[in-house]
């Protein structure tokens, strides 16, 4: 079969193709295939690696634009899941800047993680008798967050990274920030949770490519979510974004429908609007928003046991 590989020298990209005989193939992890054309057909081919077990997180790589943990991956595996293929596509992860073949520049990204500064301040000192002592459940609450190896495929499938990522973080940085911010020997979450605010923690587009991607099964959208929560809680409501949340949650609790008009106007507000009347228009052109829902919009059916559950889930909340 046919390995091809997105390269880059420095000057040029270019795809390489690479022919192997499926024995070749079969049996290796993907880090492994890489391992073996280096040493048998191509030594000038770059790319990062170390641990070998799924520890460090110096070997993400993407597979036909998806994007795996080379050494965690077994070539058997991707060959099932594609179907045994002729030919299999190896890039460098997406989202981040291209420094040689399938290696990236993590420098921006480390600088991100420092933004949210992830080492906790301790509530208490340590050399208080008492210390910083957690029970299972504070342990449990942010154990899953510290398995994050920082690979960079939760960045490389980021939806809003790709269309914009000026104004966002990669979703490990909130991940870490999550981690941190519910640490509960943490003296002062505000200090992770405000330069998450800052830096793009209500632009997550939802689309959970992180989530499906991790390979240590790291939820980065829920750890957004929660970071929400927390803001929301703290009163650091300010902006489009918290805006946003409660007018759906308006939407939900008055008729169980989103009303595309009320949800626009609310959210940013009469004036911000007025600049939108051609995104209003195409709107309506393909069905999306109805001009009569100004008067109003009709309960779904069953609102009231909607209703229900948001209350459930408010008095939980509160306990
Ligand atoms: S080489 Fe360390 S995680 Fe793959």
């Amino acid at each position: 079969m046919k390995i091809l590989i997105d390269r880059f020298n420095g000057v040029d990209k270019f795809v390489q193709a690479y022919d192997l005989s499926i024995d070749e193939v079969k049996g290796k992890t993907l880090l492994a295939l890489l391992q073996h054309i280096k040493r048998t057909q191509d030594i000038s081919l770059n790319f990062t690696s170390a641990c070998r077990m799924a520890i460090c997180g110096a070997c993400g790589v993407r597979v036909n634009g998806h994007s795996y943990l080379a050494c965690d991956t077994k070539m058997d595996d991707l060959l099932i899941e594609y179907d045994n293929p002729e030919s299999l596509k190896i890039s460098p992860l997406a989202n981040f800047k291209v420094l040689s073949d399938l290696v990236v520049d993590w420098e921006p990204s480390i600088e991100n993680l420092r933004k949210i500064k992830p080492t906790i301040t301790p509530k208490e000192a340590f050399s208080d008798k008492k210390g910083c002592v957690q029970t299972q459940a504070e342990v449990d609450a942010i154990k899953k967050q510290w398995d994050c190896i920082l690979c960079g495929c939760c960045a490389s499938e980021c939806n809003k990274l790709e269309a914009d990522s000026s104004d966002y973080m990669e979703p490990f940085v909130f991940t870490h920030a999550f981690r941190a911010a519910y640490d509960s020997r943490s003296k002062d979450a505000l200090k992770h949770l405000k330069p998450s605010i800052a830096n793009g923690l209500w632009m997550c587009v939802h689309c959970q490519e992180c989530a499906d991607r991790c390979p240590k099964g790291i939820s980065a959208a829920d750890d957004i979510a929660m970071l929400r929560v927390m803001a929301m809680k703290k009163g650091l409501k300010d902006g489009t974004g918290p805006a946003h949340a409660e007018a759906f949650l308006k939407d939900l609790e008055d008729t169980g429908r989103l009303n595309e008009i009320y949800l626009a106007l609310r959210s940013e507000g009469v004036l911000a609007n007025t600049t939108k009347i051609d995104i209003a228009y195409n709107l309506m052109k393909a069905g999306k928003m109805n001009p009569l829902h100004i008067f109003g919009d009709e309960e779904i059916e069953g609102h009231e046991d909607l209703v229900k559950m948001i209350e459930a889930a408010r008095a939980a909340n509160k306990e």
